[in-house]
């Protein structure tokens, strides 16, 4: 597993060899970030001017820090000031007391309210400007549980039935604001992608409703912010940002989706059976028990879901990506807990794994029949047209590259 969070952000700057370097590579790491708003190497950032919500808080805090600076600076030249006017050694008489001096009680309560008034009003005005949820935006129900996430498009019912989902990896369109409703299935999650908009946490039986934005199309990171077990740190996700003619033609294809019937006889077909059947001799549940799949009789939702699975390119909620995605889907399906503590999907090479305390035992597939059930999730993809990854420039994964 590669944690390419810190690490990257290093290489993509000049990496700190003495301190005067460090220095330079940090304040102009800092300039770039607060000027330009973080170019092709930033990775997650509150600092992203692409997006609305992050460029009002930057105001916003620019007045804090500036009236910060000037109590600062008042209070320093006051404390200096009295300490060198009314040193002992030049006052032999007692100080003269100003008790009573009801001038300057006024103006030392008076003036950290004006502070704070102005620091209200400032802090009212952005809650006004960021808080209400347009009504015609495109709303996307986001589902989290341990440790993975459902991201759904309450507005499109799919013609196969049953509203498009996406596991792990939510789409949504740039230069407008995205209106998402959390909620979480078992404990209390945190969605967090910086680059387009604030983070709220995910309640059990509550809807938390919030908008994001960003201008820039792109492929960003999200993590949950909030420690919710074993794997809090395996519970990821991508957050794609089209363009909104594509961000339709992907609605658009998702919404006329009907899972690959395979060819009699292929991979795929024994993977299907087993996906939707489990293998009841060695006691292998069967896939579409928890997972659904557009257009197939499988539509539970206990994991996430899995229509699209072949244009996915992040495996295990975000824990690898690309090539390792690929490298591991077998062992994944193999033994998952093994891979991601706490991880609740059964195991298929007969490892036992933990259920709410509970040691269990997994089914047993054999490896060929393994490859057969990642054949045919492979071949869940959506048209051409629609695969999101394509073209789009991923901010925050390993080199920042366009895939
Ligand atoms: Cu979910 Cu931390």
């Amino acid at each position: 597993m590669k944690l390419n969070t810190i690490q990257d952000r290093q290489s993509g700057t000049a990496r700190p060899r003495k301190r005067p370097a460090a220095f330079t590579a940090l304040a102009a790491g800092l300039a770039a970030t607060l000027l330009t708003g973080c170019q092709s190497e930033q990775l997650l950032s509150i600092g992203d001017m692409s997006s609305g919500y992050n460029k009002e808080i930057f105001w916003m805090s620019l007045w804090a820090i500036a009236l910060s600076i000037i109590v600062f600076v008042g209070v320093s030249w006051a404390l200096f000031y009295s300490v060198q006017k009314f040193r002992e050694d030049r006052h032999d008489a007692p100080p003269a007391q100003f008790h009573g001096n009801n001038r300057l009680e006024v103006i030392l309560v008076a003036v950290p309210v004006v502070i704070v008034i102005l620091l209200s009003v400032l802090t009212v005005r952005s809650m006004a400007r960021l808080n209400p949820v347009p009504v015609n935006a495109p709303k996307i129900d986001i589902l989290s549980k341990q440790f993975w996430w459902n991201f759904a498009y309450p507005t499109v019912t799919s013609d196969a039935g049953g509203t498009v989902a996406n596991g792990n990896e939510m789409v949504m369109p740039t230069g407008q604001p995205v209106v998402l409703n959390l909620t979480s299935g078992d404990v209390i999650h945190g969605f967090w992608a910086p680059n387009i908009g604030g983070q709220r946490h995910a309640l059990p039986s509550v809807i938390r409703t919030w908008k994001v934005d960003t201008e820039r199309p792109g492929v960003y990171q999200g993590n949950c912010s909030q420690l919710c077990g074993a794997s809090h740190a395996n519970m990821r996700y991508k957050v794609i940002a089209l363009e909104p003619e594509r961000y339709q033609a992907f609605l658009a294809a998702a919404k006329a989706y009907r899972a690959p019937t395979p060819a009699e006889g292929s991979a795929e077909a024994r993977g299907y059976t087993l996906f939707m059947q489990g293998k009841a001799s060695t006691g292998a549940l069967a896939c579409s028990a928890c997972h659904r799949v557009q257009g197939t009789p499988a539509a539970a939702g206990a994991g996430p879901d899995l229509s699209f699975f072949g244009t996915r390119r992040t495996l295990g909620a975000g824990m690898w990506e690309g090539e390792e995605a690929e490298k591991n889907l077998v062992p994944w399906i193999a033994n998952s807990p093994g891979m991601k503590p706490g991880a609740l999907m059964p195991t298929y090479d007969g490892s036992e794994y933990m259920v709410n305390g509970k040691m269990q035992k997994g089914g047993v597939l054999t490896r060929a029949e393994i490859e057969d059930i990642a054949a045919y999730l492979r071949s869940l993809k959506l048209p051409e047209e629609a695969d999101y990854w394509r073209g789009t420039p991923v901010y925050g994964a390993r080199a920042g590259g366009t895939q």
